[in-house]
């Protein structure tokens, strides 16, 4: 069977950027656009041209430098949100304006305060009026996690009629359970006339840490575009995280989907864009955390020492990670510091190992971690007690 290509939409430089004290100013909105085309990414949303001058002067830049990848421009279904949208993203050899309104009850009543019909009608105007700057235009149903499926449905079949190439489901509160989000995207596969013709695209975002699981979920029921972030930032518990989307379609081949994404490239864009906008990686972060290659309880290092994939379900090499670490702790057990030992050129007997494994556990227990220092400390102090 052919292997299916999944898109990749990454939204770091806007969904992203909402996290509170993490502004970039534009060159560093440059250079993050660099690197994710270079990473791989088909689609770079640039940021919410209307929301200020600064973004709007950022989005114009991007859509100037970026060569091969589509940059979008976010509106809300407001006429002079999408005027301006199309105006940054005039020089862009792949424009795409991703336009949209809230479709829950919840947006519809409270937010908007209006009704079904006055959503569909300004849906389908806004829709209609990008269609005049742009020929690609991305749909957003704000809420559709919460938005029942048979109105959802319907304003989808509108806006397709009226010219969108995307539609975007975003269960924007976090909320849906995998198969729900699953089923949401079937239904629509099913029931939207003319969605064949157009990209289904997933976002989601991780307020109950399913963030991932959703977006698989959608794509194993149809949709092709998956919209994400790098390290997963975003608003309150964030969006997708790239990485994990990215390497869950690549270690599981039996999906039969693919990206586009150098995935070597991972780790370092990680630390790029953690320390560029000062959000830190959680050190278990899945794929790019600190530790997500360190193993240090003994029974692990044992296993790891005779063979990696033991508990090793990724090469590091293949997100941009030098090696696997075994980090020394008073859990560690006679294997790891055997190893760690023959690496810094002591090859120890089995009773000179029994006597520095004491020493190592004296020492472990006062530190959090034993250092390669430490080591050669207590080698060297076993050598003169033994002249
Ligand atoms: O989460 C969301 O609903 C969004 C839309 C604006 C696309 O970010
Ligand atoms: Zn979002």
């Amino acid at each position: 069977m052919d292997q299916q290509k999944i898109q990749i939409f990454d939204t770091t430089l806007r969904d992203g950027e909402q996290v509170p004290g993490c502004k970039l100013n534009t060159a560093e909105k440059i250079e993050v656009a660099k690197r994710l085309e270079a990473l791989g990414v088909d689609v770079i949303e640039a940021g919410f041209p209307i929301s200020s001058p600064g973004d709007f002067h950022s989005v114009q830049a991007i859509a100037d430098v970026v060569k091969n990848a589509t940059v979008c421009g976010l509106s809300r279904a407001v006429e002079k949100d999408i005027v301006t949208a199309a105006d940054a993203l005039r020089k862009a050899k792949r424009p795409r304006i991703h336009t949209g309104i809230g479709t829950s009850d919840s947006h519809v009543i409270h937010k908007l305060r209006t009704s079904r019909e006055k959503v569909v009608e300004r849906a389908v105007a806004a829709v209609s009026l990008a269609k005049k700057y742009v020929e690609d235009v991305e749909f957003y149903a704000e809420d559709a996690g919460r938005t029942d499926n048979e109105f959802l449905a319907f304003v989808c079949e509108q806006v397709v009629k009226a010219g969108a190439t995307v539609l975007n489901i975003p269960d924007t509160t976090g909320y849906c359970l995998p198969e729900e989000y699953g089923a949401k995207i079937k239904y629509l596969r099913e029931n939207v006339k003319g969605v064949h013709k157009v990209t289904l695209s997933t976002h989601c975002h991780n307020d109950l840490g399913m963030a991932t699981a959703n977006s698989i979920a959608g794509v194993l029921n149809g949709a092709t575009q998956i919209e994400c972030t790098i390290n997963g930032i975003g608003e309150r518990a964030g969006n997708t995280a790239l990485e994990e989307v990215v390497m869950v379609l690549r270690q599981h081949p039996d999906l039969n989907k693919f990206t586009d994404i150098d995935t070597r490239q991972l780790n370092a864009i990680s630390r790029y864009v953690s320390e560029t906008m000062r959000v830190p990686v959680q050190p278990n972060k899945a794929i790019v955390g600190a530790n997500a290659f360190a193993h240090s309880s003994g029974i692990h290092q044992d296993g790891v020492i005779k063979n990696r994939e033991t508990y090793e379900i990724i090469n590091p090499l293949d997100v941009g990670v030098d090696h696997s670490s075994i980090v020394l702790t008073a859990r560690s057990g006679r294997a790891a510091l055997a190893y760690r030992m023959k690496n810094l050129g002591y090859e120890l007997t089995r009773d000179e190992l029994d006597v520095v494994y004491a020493e190592f556990l004296r020492v472990a227990d006062d530190k959090k971690e034993v250092e390669d220092e430490d080591l050669h400390q207590i080698v060297e102090y076993r050598q003169k007690v033994a002249v």
